[in-house]
């Protein structure tokens, strides 16, 4: 089986579905937040404080073009899609899937998640929020080639769906 991008807003379980389909597949996870933590040494919001987000999306556009032939369940930042060059890449990915969210259940679950820091949402309000989100859509939609809706649906459901649709 190829490998599969899960691409998405932050919220939107990329994260928790990723470590679900490993499980599930057989496939090694990676998750680029992750990794970009162990290169740099220091949290995101950190980074973001002393080096600014295009430096980051820097990162992510390595670890991305690093990662184009990858037999892994990928877990990407919300914001991989925003640059052209990575949207570029997502398409000669054979399955990427954008975890698809309505606005306001992304704004409850960033609220509930008091664990991770996100520098892009951190101290926001919820129309905020979705002023970074909304322009986003177009960009998840034209990188995925596979749509699925997250919002009032169960990580196991996700699951089984994402595997429906890639045919496992
Ligand atoms: C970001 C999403 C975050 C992380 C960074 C920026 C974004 O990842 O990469 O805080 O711009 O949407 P998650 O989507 O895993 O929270």
């Amino acid at each position: 089986m190829k490998g599969i991008v899960l691409i998405g807003f932050m919220g939107a379980g990329k994260t928790t579905v990723g470590q679900k389909l490993s499980q599930k597949t057989g496939l090694q996870q990676i998750d680029f937040d992750e990794l970009i933590v162990q290169e740099i040494g220091m949290t995101i919001q950190e980074y973001f404080d002393q080096y600014g987000e295009e430096a980051f999306r820097k990162k992510e556009t390595e670890i991305l073009s690093k990662s184009l032939d990858l037999e892994h369940i990928i877990s990407t930042g919300g914001g991989i899609v925003l640059k052209e060059e990575n949207r570029r890449l997502l398409n000669q990915m054979p399955t990427v899937v954008y975890l698809k969210t309505d606005a306001d259940e992304l704004v409850k679950r960033l609220k509930r998640d008091k664990t991770t820091v996100r520098p892009l949402v951190v101290s926001k309000s919820p129309e905020e929020i979705k002023e970074v989100y909304v322009p986003r859509i177009p960009f998840y939609e034209e990188s995925a080639n596979i749509i699925v809706e997250t919002t009032n649906r169960t990580p196991d459901e996700i699951v089984q769906t994402i595997l429906l649709k890639v045919g496992e």
